[in-house]
């Protein structure tokens, strides 16, 4: 069954591949993964971090092509409907599908955000604007100035983060206003080739760095490496460092989140979905661990020495793609050139990452409402522009951190477990199993049909129970929160909670509306 006429579809298979691996690949790939493999046993947390590829990554990729494919099929690109042509004798599911479009909504709101430093950084790198800033103490201010967070010799005002947040948006907007073929293909298809151009450049960068200062001979590349990946196994014993590595496994390959069922639901039914699936898998992980792996903390290793490393690394991922990176570049020759590059390759990762994020909202409005992509495309903006001003404004008071474990952490592992569940035990996995292998270009190791039936989603009801186990308590009763920013994250679980009830209203009324419209036919 091809799609409908009414629906897009993707102008080639090398264009969704792209898209798909252009939302895997993102600021998560080249700030989050090196903080979180420093932190959790250096080359020990690739150990973790495979067995989540194997176990949850790629299983939830193929779960999300083929149920993303499926729903389209019935002309539904989001989760309600396509939960609900899974299961439709049951008249809740599609309320857990409210899930994939409120997670990639909330991501969008402070993703955009940051997305928009990198791209205002990429233009002080050419003009030179942070060179004046030369150790973590200055360069910090330089980062708290443009933020917002203080008045200092750098920035008076939040004028220019907000000037750059506005660009950002109007790009992110532009690009889902010309569809899917017309704008994210498009989009995907150059930037993802220059995005790898930049990493590959970085990464021959630094590592001929030999080492720079002679009188320090082991501040060298190869140490830097060393400290990155050599293993310390005893890390393997913590339960944490194995909920990092399954954390990272979903946000690096936006599983969970619902884009990718959305973006799949403009394939049509012959499309392969095993082999694209896992090409977008491998094209990120070279990115995350090939690029992400080589260039941030073995540089600032040859740079700041492995006394300081430490702590650089654990620093947060903030600190370590704005205050160190631009440090370590702003000592080389071409300081500008390769600060720019730094910079804008972080900005190609985010927006081909933030406009997968944008696509699941503005299908649902399609599809559910028929309303028209421009006008749909309208409506989200305005929205998603009033609640991005959340981000930015209370910054400082822990709103973009809350966002993120609600939006970015917590509900993707639920989604998770909710689609793997519906596709393998409602669907059923005999089906579910013919549908996978619609038009595949090859075949998938039949072990996977017990992984995806038990093991997929035990591992998952493994890292909630563990969750409400060691977090539950402390995160509900905000346990260390800071008594001036109480308000603050109270605001914004009352305000995320009012999106997920708008979002589920939304569903109803759509639903309705389809009953009415049946009657009288
Ligand atoms: N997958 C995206 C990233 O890694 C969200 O940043």
């Amino acid at each position: 069954m091809a799609n409908s006429a009414k629906r897009e579809n993707w102008g080639s298979r090398l264009g969704i591949i792209m898209a798909v691996a252009g939302s895997a690949v993102g600021l998560g790939n080249f700030l989050r993964f090196p903080a979180k493999a420093a932190a959790n046993g250096g080359g020990a947390f690739m150990i973790p971090y495979f067995v989540a590829i194997l176990l949850l990554g790629i299983p939830l990729m193929w779960i999300e092509w083929t149920l993303g494919r499926y729903g389209g099929g019935f002309e539904h690109g989001t989760a309600p409907g396509i939960f609900h042509s899974i299961w439709q004798k049951n008249r809740f599911i599609k309320y857990f599908g409210v899930i994939g479009i409120f997670g990639p909504l909330v991501i969008f709101i402070y993703y955009t955000y940051i997305e928009s430093w990198t791209l205002a950084y990429s233009f002080f790198a050419l003009t030179g604007k942070y060179m004046a800033a030369h150790d973590q103490q200055a360069m910090q201010a330089f980062l708290r100035g443009f933020q917002g967070l203080e008045k200092n010799e750098y920035f008076r005002t939040i004028a220019w983060a907000y000037l750059f947040f506005v660009i950002t948006f109007i790009i992110n907007i532009r690009v889902i206003y010309y569809g899917i073929r017309g704008g994210i293909e498009k989009l995907c298809k150059w930037a993802m080739p220059a995005l790898f151009i930049c990493g590959i450049l970085l990464l021959f960068r630094v590592l001929s760095l030999g080492t720079p200062d002679l009188a320090k001979p082991a501040w060298n590349i190869n140490n830097g490496l060393g400290f990155l990946w050599n293993p310390d196994f005893s890390a393997l014993k913590s339960a944490k460092v194995w909920l990092e590595a399954a954390g990272q496994i979903f946000f690096t390959l936006s599983v969970g989140i619902g884009v990718i069922l959305t973006y799949a639901s403009y394939l049509s039914k012959g499309d392969d979905v095993v082999l694209s699936g896992l090409s977008a898998v491998s094209t990120n992980e070279f990115a995350e661990v090939i690029l992400g792996g080589s260039i941030i903390i073995p540089a600032a290793f040859v740079f700041f020495g492995p006394q300081n490393i430490k702590d650089i690394a654990s620093s947060g991922v903030f600190n370590l793609g704005f205050v160190t990176m631009p440090l370590v570049l702003n000592q080389l020759p071409l300081a500008a050139l390769f600060g720019f590059v730094w910079f804008f390759l972080l900005f190609l990762a985010g927006i081909t990452s933030s406009v997968s994020l944008a696509q699941p909202a503005v299908a649902f409005l399609e599809d559910e409402f028929d309303i028209g992509r421009k006008r749909a495309v309208g409506i989200f903006a305005v929205i998603t522009f009033l609640l991005c001003q959340a981000a930015i404004f209370f910054l400082g008071r822990g709103v973009v951190d809350e966002l993120d474990f609600w939006g970015g952490t917590f509900f993707l592992v639920v989604f998770a477990t909710v689609e793997t569940i519906l596709f393998a035990w409602v669907f059923g996995m005999e089906k579910a199993w013919d549908e996978i292998h619609q038009g595949a270009d090859m075949f998938v190791p039949r072990i996977y049909k017990f992984i995806i039936k038990y093991i997929t989603p035990l591992f998952l009801f493994f890292i909630l129970g563990m969750w409400l186990y060691q977090e539950w308590w402390p995160k509900i009763f905000m346990q260390g929160v800071g008594k001036e920013n109480f308000y603050f994250i109270l605001g914004t679980r009352i305000g995320l909670f009012l999106l997920f009830f708008a979002l589920a209203v939304l569903v109803k009324i759509a639903w309705k509306k389809k009953r009415e419209k049946g009657e009288k036919k």
